[in-house]
């Protein structure tokens, strides 16, 4: 029988504002390499894993050929060294809007919580921010060997909770997360503007609610 069981969150811009930390750790990466981009450019980047945002940086600039494998991984442990300098001050109180009363409400209701974060510093965010245990689950994102858009880290949340993907909904502030949680078979809540496919779309994470979510999921 189809039954909510199971809220699962992406973390970077849904939970904290992360997001924009990979966008400067990104662009200073890129400028090093002579390549500029823009916010409009970054938001290809969002919910995209970090080899294979290098890739789409790379390609950006005409540079796609330009550098081995081994120089690629240099690059890529250059950006998440900058972007975990950018994080060493997070701390509860950049939980976003929400976020915090949210998680109590889902838990209260005897709903499961997962976490569908393709990044490898997910752990690490979570628990700068004091969240770890508001999570039932946390889907490893060195076990995916597909980033959203594809479904796997939606899916591999939902079965590491035990849960049917259609008894869970899924809550994204990226087009690709949107699209890895249509795929996955989930009601999908967007966060932000311009986000097209999602079940329902909030302007900021103030405005997720259980009511909401319980709502989404009866559509
Ligand atoms: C996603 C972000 O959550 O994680 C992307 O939206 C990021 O911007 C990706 O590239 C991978 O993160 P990390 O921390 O493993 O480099
Ligand atoms: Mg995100």
């Amino acid at each position: 029988m189809k039954q909510l069981e199971a809220v699962i969150f992406d973390l970077d811009g849904v939970i904290t504002d992360s997001a924009h930390f990979h966008y400067l750790a990104w662009k200073q990466l890129a400028a090093d390499i002579d390549i500029e981009i823009d916010e409009a450019f970054n938001e290809t980047l969002k919910g995209i894993s970090r080899m294979d945002s290098l890739d789409l940086i790379l390609a950006k600039g005409g540079r796609e050929k330009d550098f081995t494998l081994e120089q690629k991984e240099e690059l890529a442990a250059k950006k998440n060294a900058h972007y975990v300098e950018l994080l060493k001050d997070l701390s509860a109180a950049d939980i976003l809007p929400g976020i915090k009363p949210l998680l109590a409400a889902i838990r209260a209701a005897n709903l499961k919580i997962a976490l569908a974060s393709v990044s490898k510093n997910a752990p690490m965010v979570l628990a700068a921010l004091g969240l770890t245990d508001s999570f039932d689950y946390l889907a490893d994102a060195a076990k995916i060997t597909h980033s959203k858009p594809d479904p796997e880290i939606f899916l591999v949340a939902a079965a590491g909770l035990g849960v049917e993907p259609a008894n869970a909904v899924g809550i994204e502030d990226a087009q690709a997360g949107v699209e890895a949680i249509k795929s996955a078979g989930m009601k999908a809540i967007g966060v932000g503007t311009g986000l097209v496919g999602t079940d329902e779309l909030v302007s900021d994470t103030s405005k997720l609610t259980l009511a909401m979510i319980q709502k989404v999921f009866q559509i």
